[in-house]
Parts: structure tokens; C-alpha cells; sequence
């Protein structure tokens, strides 16, 4: 018999991606050949555009098939920091770019090389569940601050601050946010990154969405007076481009937090895929135009999805401002026929009326759950079709 030996103490310190494990539900349910209709994942439906898609098949037929340096090709670092000074006016150079496998493997690797143990990270709630564990895992604290539904979720730098102590090492913001859809002002985020840069702690901004911003332009970070030695910026070309599956990130920050992030990655995961990084060198250089096509189908969709969760008897919901989620509050329906929690709520809704949503636990608040609209418009009727009869018949 094998006998399983101990596991680290780290790695009981993070679960299973709650996301993840609503989309392997739903896909084990629609193998049994259940009709399901799916607002959990949260990626885009859109193909990835087909320039980058040739891209990467000329990499393949001319062999760039092998290693690339740990952190990216020279190439497409130079082309990540053009594209975000074009964007945003920023002056980033090579030397303050690494190129990972995913923006998730680059917020991790940037906890693993700042966060030491003990230290304390600022995590605003509702927060994207992957801060939580990544800063677990490198033995960091969260400090979880509250926004308020009302507001949008909007956080403040009045709200920070008295979170902040001699341990803050990182205050996370992630604008627009996943799942709430909520942006922070720029005249907010100044005084956030005016805060950090006094008290020597970094911002990390996750601008993975920056791109699909209802309102107004889209904004970095890193482009504040402040911002230079005190932001580092996170971000991924898979939302923006539509490449969730080829799996590239990148950060941009002060270079020897970067060299640091490209050490732990030669001996870990060396270079994101070589095949990949060309087609990440197409999507920054080439033609910008399917973002703002899929940003006006994205605008639709939440016109549509808010509008038709506002006419729920009992359900708010308040405005998303950016990225691709709804994040209502279904409080109404909890605590009738056995449904005590947003989890209960998630699994009675998934096995009586076949829609997959995400329980605000996973977010860090009790009476939400998260609806991906990167989805159709077929679909996104069916399901709250659906969704509405699940809360009209629990309330009876
Ligand atoms: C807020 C946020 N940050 C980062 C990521 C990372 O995306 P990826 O690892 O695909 O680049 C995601 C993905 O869902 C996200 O929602």
C-alpha cells in the first residue's frame, strides 16, 4: 500500500479555486447531457482575434519553438512597455518587465518575492479569490477592507488608511475589479498611491480589465506622479485580446523587483511558452480594434443583465463600471427552503435550474453572487429567465 506522506504546512493554507470548481460542476453536468447555462467562467467568449492566431502559427513553421530567456523575449518586453506608454503615458523600460504565464502566475511570483512572513497585505473586499490565497501561500496577512454596496464598491483612500500599519507591505487594488465590476476614481487613486509612496509600501494594481471600462478612458496606476518606485502594475493579455488559454501575463515595476520575479521564474517555471509570446508580440503591436468591438458587446450585455436582475422581486444590483461581471445581492433569498448561504444558494440554482453562478463567499461578502456576462445574449436571457423563477418560487 502507498502511504502518503505529510504535506507542507503551506500549502494547507490555500483552497481550490472556487471558480474553478463551479466550471468543473457545471462541465460535469453537461457531460451527463444537462442543458446548462454557464455565467461562471469568467473569460471571454469572443475567438482570440486571427492575427494573433496566425502569429503564433508562423512561430511554429519557423521553428521558435525553443527556451526564450526566463522572463520573456527581449522583443516582447519591448513591446508590452511601447504598448503601455502608447496606452497610458507611461515610461516603463525592458529592465521593469517580466513576462509570465499569466497574469495570475505574475501576481503570485510578485507576492513570492515581497511579502515576507507576517507582513501585512491591504485586500479590498470583494476581492478577486486568488489575492486571498497567493498571499497565504507566501505567508503574508490579509487585511481585508470593507467597501460599501452602496457606493459601487468604490474604495477609497479614506477607507485604507486606517488599515494601514508599520507591516502594510502591499496595498492590492484592482480596478475595474473582479466581481464587482467597480472602478476607482483617479482623483482616489492618486491619493492611494500620495499614501503608499509616503509610507514606503507598494500598490499592486491588477489592471487585467483596464481595457473594458464603461466610462470615461481607460487609466493605469502606474501613469500617476506618484506612481514611479511605489506601483507595480499587473497585468494579462487574456481578457484584452481574448487569450485566456495561452497563458500570458506580465508585471511592470521597479527593476529589482522584477530581476527578483525573473530569478524565482528561471527556477520555476522558466519562459511562458516561446509560441505564445509571439502571438502576445502580435497583440500588443498589431491592429487594437477587437477591443473596443468586444467592449461595446461587454456594455450591452450589462445593460441587459442589471436591467433584467433589478426586476427580480427583492434583488439589487448595483452598476458594474468595467469588466465583464454583475455582482448582485440576493440577500431576499437566503435563509428560505434550506438556503442559508450564498454557497447553498450557488448549489440549489446550479442542480434545480441549471445555472452556474458564483457564491459571494468566495469574494469576501455574504450576500452576493458573481454573473459572468461574457456569455451571449441567448444565453444570458435563458439564465436569468431561469435565475428569476429559482428566486420567485424560494420566496413563496
Ligand atoms: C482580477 C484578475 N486578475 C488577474 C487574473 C488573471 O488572469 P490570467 O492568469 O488568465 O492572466 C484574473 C483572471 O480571471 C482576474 O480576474
Amino acid at each position: 500500500m502507498i502511504q502518503t506522506r505529510e504535506l507542507t504546512e503551506r500549502i494547507s493554507r490555500i483552497t481550490e479555486s472556487p471558480t474553478m470548481r463551479v466550471a468543473a460542476e457545471a462541465g460535469r453536468l453537461r457531460q451527463e447531457g444537462k442543458d446548462i447555462v454557464d455565467f461562471g467562467a469568467g473569460e471571454p467568449d469572443f475567438p482570440t482575434p486571427d492575427n494573433i492566431k496566425r502569429a503564433a502559427i508562423r512561430a511554429i513553421e519557423q521553428n521558435f519553438t525553443k527556451y526564450t530567456p526566463s522572463g520573456g523575449t527581449m522583443e516582447l518586453r519591448q513591446a508590452i512597455v511601447k504598448r503601455h506608454a502608447a496606452d497610458f503615458g507611461t515610461a516603463f523600460i525592458p529592465a521593469e518587465c517580466v513576462v509570465s504565464s499569466g497574469g495570475k502566475h505574475a501576481i503570485f511570483n510578485l507576492m513570492q518575492v515581497l511579502v515576507n512572513h507576517g507582513d501585512e497585505v491591504i485586500v479590498p473586499a470583494p476581492y478577486w479569490v486568488t489575492f486571498k490565497d497567493v498571499v497565504n501561500y507566501a505567508g503574508g496577512k490579509c487585511v481585508f477592507v470593507e467597501t460599501d454596496e452602496r457606493d459601487g464598491f468604490a474604495l477609497t483612500a479614506a477607507m485604507l488608511e486606517p488599515h494601514l500599519t508599520p507591516r502594510t507591505k502591499i496595498i492590492i487594488v484592482n480596478s475595474p475589479s473582479n466581481p464587482s465590476g467597480a472602478v476607482i476614481e483617479q482623483a482616489e487613486f492618486a491619493k492611494i498611491a500620495a499614501l503608499a509612496a509616503e509610507r514606503g509600501i507598494y500598490v499592486m494594481a491588477d489592471e487585467c480589465y483596464c481595457h473594458f471600462l464603461y466610462e470615461g478612458q481607460p487609466f493605469s496606476a502606474a501613469s500617476l506622479p506618484n506612481a514611479m518606485g511605489t506601483v507595480i502594475v499587473a497585468g494579462s493579455l487574456s481578457k484584452t485580446y481574448a487569450m485566456t488559454g495561452w497563458r500570458i501575463g506580465f508585471a511592470l515595476g521597479p527593476a529589482p523587483v522584477i530581476s527578483a520575479i525573473i530569478k524565482l521564474q528561471s527556477q520555476s517555471t522558466s519562459n511562458p511558452t516561446s509560441i505564445a509570446q509571439k502571438a502576445a508580440v502580435e497583440a500588443v503591436n498589431g491592429p487594437q480594434d477587437s477591443i473596443p468591438a468586444m467592449l461595446a458587446e461587454y456594455r450591452k450585455r450589462r445593460d441587459f443583465v442589471v436591467n433584467r436582475l433589478r426586476q427580480i422581486p427583492g434583488v439589487t444590483c448595483s452598476e458594474p463600471k468595467g469588466a465583464f461581471y454583475a455582482y448582485p445581492n440576493i440577500g431576499c433569498a437566503l435563509g428560505k427552503n434550506d438556503v442559508a448561504n450564498t454557497l447553498q444558494f450557488c448549489e440549489q440554482l446550479l442542480q434545480k435550474e441549471l445555472v452556474a453562478v458564483v457564491p459571494g463567499e468566495a469574494f469576501g461578502t455574504n450576500q452576493h453572487v458573481r454573473i459572468s456576462y461574457a456569455t451571449s445574449m441567448h444565453e444570458l436571457e435563458r439564465g436569468l429567465d431561469r435565475m428569476h423563477k429559482f428566486i420567485a418560487n424560494l420566496s413563496r
